[in-house]
C-alpha cells in the first residue's frame, strides 16, 4: 500500500509582513466564529508557500463533542482545495495566555503542514511565533506505520 507523502517543512519562511498579514486573517475570521456555548472565538489563517491564504473560525455544536476548532477548519478547508504546502499558521483569541493549536490540531496540522510557523496572537497585539516541532516534539506519523 503506497503511504501518503508527509509534508514537507516549509522552504519559504514568511517575513514579519507575510505574518503580520496572516495574523489581520485569522483576526477577521474570529470573528466568524459559531461559539455561543463557551464564548471563546478563535481564528485561524492558513499561508501556502506561493501565498494563498485560507481562514478557519470554530465551530461548536450544542452537542459539545462535535465542535471543531478554528485551526482543523482552515486544513481541512485547505486540503480540500487542493492546496499546499503550507507555511505558516496564525492563531488569534482573547485568552490571558497566547493560545496555542490544542494537542489533535498539532496532530493534524503536523500531517498536512509539517514543521510550520505557529504564529500566536491576541488582542493586545501580543504574538509569539514558534516552530510546530517545538510545540509537538516526538510526533506520530507516516514514518511509524
Ligand atoms: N479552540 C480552537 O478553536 N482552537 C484551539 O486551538 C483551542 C480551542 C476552540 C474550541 C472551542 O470552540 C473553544 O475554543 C473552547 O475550547
Amino acid at each position: 500500500m503506497r503511504r501518503p507523502a508527509r509534508a514537507k517543512a516549509p522552504s519559504v519562511k514568511p517575513s514579519r509582513r507575510g505574518l503580520s498579514e496572516l495574523r489581520t486573517l485569522a483576526l477577521e475570521a474570529r470573528e466568524r466564529a459559531h461559539a455561543p456555548w463557551s464564548h471563546f472565538k478563535v481564528g485561524a489563517a492558513l499561508r501556502t508557500a506561493s501565498g494563498e491564504v485560507v481562514t478557519g473560525c470554530n465551530i461548536e455544536n450544542a452537542s459539545f463533542g462535535l465542535t471543531m476548532c478554528a485551526e482543523r477548519v482552515a486544513v481541512f478547508k485547505a486540503v480540500s482545495e487542493g492546496l499546499g504546502p503550507f507555511v505558516a499558521v496564525a492563531v488569534v483569541a482573547d485568552s490571558p495566555e497566547l493560545t496555542p493549536p490544542c494537542g489533535p490540531c498539532r496532530q493534524i496540522l503536523w500531517e498536512f503542514c509539517g514543521d510550520i510557523l505557529v504564529h500566536m496572537a491576541d488582542l493586545q497585539g501580543r504574538t509569539r511565533t514558534m516552530n510546530l516541532a517545538k510545540l509537538l516534539p516526538l510526533p506520530f506519523d507516516g514514518r511509524h506505520l
